[in-house]
């Protein structure tokens, strides 16, 4: 059968963590936690499950979640969306992004995306015969040069894709890249898709600054988010897409034939959890222990960083220190110390190797202090 994505084969975090068992090694490749949900959000899933609401969920997702993501996004970023109308549950962000990509690009737009860049949005742009337009950003600070962004822009532009907190970077986008953005996608029908995952984790004192909050930019903006990282439950699969109306229907559109609807019981659950404001705000002082911790035990080492800004990824460098592929190093680290972890080249489309390996921190300590002794037995 001629495939419909030849690019497309078996990603690298399979590959890294297969070679993480095979050698018994520390999985920092992959981006998941070792440690398990709060053991009241696993009893509330209990109790929904045995009370029985176990039939297919209304397609739009349950009343009780989408109504109080419309008070906690209203509380905390002061937008207002309807939860009958602009708040739609999936099965994870993966489906909203694929839902959001489909809804808008057409065969022959040209889609932005800023790079390095997570691994579901190219393929979803090509399924929909779009061009992904790359914008390719630079180590160490990763920011946005706004003038290529401009040179990139044409007629056929029709979306562009915002990470923020940035995956694999950590980076964090600011107002004052959102004016920038605003200025340059003004009287043009470009649309935005906010991959907002790590929307609750973001580290000294830097806030997450949602692209829809920006005034000019709310009417174009879907905003993806998921539950799996705030609530260490990567494996639920469960996430929203908040848009305003006229952009949540035809998302929708999307949705009805892709999943239908996202699993009910876990919806119910997720409800009543986030009516504690506590339950997602302490995850910033809870990831941020983790990377400080991380970090401070890997003082002395040769690698080289600049502490990430969200997310629970941290780069480290060693550019200026050897000439080896970070592909390779990942490899040997793998197999000699003991350690995988992503070479970020793997998040460019030309395979881009700026010396960069990507550390996954949401470990248990002990993982943690292991890993860093082992990161500091290499030198070069
Ligand atoms: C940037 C980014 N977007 C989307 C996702 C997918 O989220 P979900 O697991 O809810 O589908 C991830 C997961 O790693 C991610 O890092």
């Amino acid at each position: 059968m001629k495939t419909k994505l030849p690019n497309v084969g078996t990603t690298i975090f399979t590959t890294m963590s297969q070679l993480a068992q095979q050698y018994g090694a520390l999985n920092l490749s992959q981006g998941f936690p070792s440690f398990d949900a709060a053991p009241e959000l696993i009893n509330l899933v209990d109790v929904y499950l045995r009370r029985g609401f176990n039939q297919y969920a209304p397609m739009t997702g349950v009343s009780p979640l989408r109504e109080i993501l419309a008070e906690k996004t209203e509380q905390i970023s002061g937008l207002s969306y309807h939860p009958e109308r602009e708040i739609t549950i999936t099965s994870g962000a993966t489906e909203a992004l694929f839902a959001a990509i489909s809804a808008v690009v057409r065969a022959g737009d040209e889609v932005i995306v800023f790079e390095p860049a997570y691994d579901s949005y190219v393929p979803a742009i090509e399924l929909n015969g779009g061009i992904p337009v790359f914008v390719s950003l630079q180590a160490p600070d990763f920011e946005v040069n706004w003038s290529e962004v401009s040179e990139k822009i044409t007629d056929r532009t029709r979306l562009m894709i915002i990470n923020t907190p940035h995956n694999p970077t950590g980076q964090v986008w600011t107002r004052q890249d959102l004016d920038q953005l605003a200025t340059l996608v003004k009287d043009r029908e470009i649309y935005l898709i906010a991959d907002e995952v790590y929307e609750h984790i973001t580290f000294d004192g830097i806030a997450h600054v949602s692209v829809a909050r920006h005034p000019d930019l709310f009417d174009r903006t879907f905003v993806c988010s998921s539950f799996g990282k705030t609530f260490h439950v990567t494996g639920w699969k469960v996430g929203y897409c908040l848009a305003p109306a006229a952009l949540s229907a035809e998302f929708r559109k999307i949705h009805q034939y892709l999943t239908f609807s996202t699993v009910t019981p876990i919806q119910y659950a997720l409800a009543e959890y986030l009516k504690q404001p506590d339950h997602y705000l302490s995850v910033t002082r809870f990831y941020e222990e983790k990377r400080d911790f991380f970090l401070n035990n890997l003082e002395g080492s040769a690698f080289r960083w600049k502490p990430s800004q969200g997310t629970f990824f941290q780069s480290l460098s060693y550019q200026g220190l050897s000439e080896e592929g970070d592909a390779e190093l990942a490899i040997r680290l793998t197999r000699d110390y003991g350690i995988a972890s992503i070479p970020t080249s793997v998040f460019y489309q030309n395979r881009n190797d700026q010396k960069l390996l990507r550390f996954c921190f949401a470990k248990d300590r002990d993982i943690l202090e292991q890993a860093a002794e082992r990161l500091l037995k290499i030198q070069w």
